[in-house]
């Protein structure tokens, strides 16, 4: 029971925080699922527990250990005083802003059919926010896959966007039927498809299923020429796909670019750098004509300046630096931390379909993920047996990135028990 002046306490307050929150702030709650569960991870080692980790999405090596890309370490180390602690340009450092669209294209980039650009961002979630806040108008559905990742809707959100989705296994008829009706009922669409490695199924599209995916979009925006049309390929574990460049593959094909048709890349240099916590990405954007590039980078460096300022200085420093001079040394270590993922895939996926559990198709990158009605109460009976999963909605996602391939079997038969 609480006594009068504890009530009286917490209404005053309650008071308080209505008096200082706007409507749309009242609204926000919540503690980030993954997070949460990371922590319950912690307590029971803390607690002695002999647990295993399956809630980050940080490659962890075998010894519990973020797991770097050393070269990039150490040119983060060899930089000067002033480009660790200057400012950098708002739009980015000019050579960074190369590397990012060579990091969406790869070889393609001679073959893609408009001109690309882009300016750099705190991590891919700056750009995905960019996108967010300019090609759509609030109150606007954005598109997005039925399963994605949780803090879209944080970021959506933020720019008072709604989700509207389409199932993640779709003969695109869905997505077709999705356009018809956002052309109907918008003046313009913005949809996020993160791909390859998708979080947080880890599957990826097949170069036929990109195609299709694409034909759906052109087709929407030559329908419905007076629609803006934004696609944006969120890129956040290509380099540790098997065609890590397949979409800057399929945009090279296209052959009559609508006007109207916008393509994004969200780059985020936290996976393939290992550098999470440095902020580092961009937004890279392709359209055919120069005109259409000068005014957006005008709109998304009003955007950065009016929300982060610019994007760190030293990392964009130490990436151009790494893949200027010590490219080889770079993608060896990148490829043997994609060995470790492909490993791990593997014996994951071999202890499941030991124990008869059904996991969703999974190809590349971070994660697996199990479909079930009772997430949470799984995720509660595997953390009693020592491992910790994330309960996402229709799910459990299992973040193989910081599992080692020796604990799989262990994993696996615990979600085996909690599915029983
Ligand atoms: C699907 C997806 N998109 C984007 C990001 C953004 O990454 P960052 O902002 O760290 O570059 C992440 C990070 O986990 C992600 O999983």
């Amino acid at each position: 029971m609480q006594s009068a002046s504890e009530e009286e306490f917490n209404l005053r307050e309650k008071e308080y925080f209505s008096s200082m929150l706007n409507p749309l702030a009242r609204k926000k709650s919540g503690d980030d699922p993954i997070f949460r569960w990371f922590s319950r991870y912690l307590q029971a080692k803390e607690n002695g527990i002999d647990a295993v980790n399956g809630t980050l999405g940080s490659l962890i090596d075998d010894s519990g250990e973020l797991a770097l890309n050393a070269t990039v370490i150490d040119s983060l180390r060899n930089q000067v005083g002033h480009d660790m602690a200057g400012y950098s340009p708002l739009r980015g450092i000019p050579a960074f802003r190369e590397l990012a669209i060579d990091l969406a294209l790869g070889q393609y980039r001679p073959h893609i059919p408009a001109v690309a650009s882009s300016i750099a961002t705190p991590g891919g979630c700056g750009a995905l926010y960019a996108s967010a806040c300019n090609f759509a108008d609030p109150g606007d559905k954005v598109l997005l896959r039925d399963k994605h990742w949780g803090p879209y809707k944080t970021i959506l959100s933020e720019n008072s966007l709604n989700i509207h989705s389409y199932p993640l296994w779709d003969s695109n008829l869905e997505l077709r039927a999705s356009l018809s009706e956002l052309a109907l009922t918008q003046n313009r669409i913005l949809g996020w498809l993160n791909d390859p490695a998708h979080n947080p199924t880890g599957l990826s599209l097949s170069a036929e299923e990109r195609k299709n995916t694409l034909s759906c979009w052109l087709d929407s925006a030559q329908d419905n020429p007076e629609i803006g049309h934004t696609l944006l390929i969120d890129a956040a574990y290509h380099l540790y796909a098997k065609e890590p460049h397949g979409w800057a593959e399929t945009i090279s094909k296209i052959e009559n670019w609508p006007n109207n048709l916008l393509i994004l890349f969200a780059i985020s240099c936290s996976k393939s750098h290992t550098i999470y916590g440095m902020r580092t990405g961009a937004l890279v954007y392709l359209h055919p004509e120069p005109e259409v590039h000068s005014k957006l980078e005008e709109v998304l460096l009003h955007t950065g300046r009016g929300t982060w300022s610019g994007a760190p200085r030293l990392p964009q420093v130490a990436l151009i630096d790494v893949h200027q001079n010590q490219l080889n040394e770079w993608d060896d270590e990148k490829n043997q931390l994609k060995a470790i993922l492909t490993n791990r895939r593997r014996a994951f996926n071999e202890a499941i379909a030991s124990n008869s559990i059904e996991v969703m198709p999974n190809d590349d990158g971070y994660f697996a993920f199990i479909e079930c009605n009772n997430p949470e109460e799984v995720c509660e009976s595997c953390a009693e047996d020592g491992v910790f999963l994330v309960p996402l909605t229709g799910g459990i996602r299992v973040g193989i990135c910081a599992i080692p391939a020796s604990e799989m079997p262990r994993v696996a038969s615990a979600l085996a028990k909690a599915l029983r």
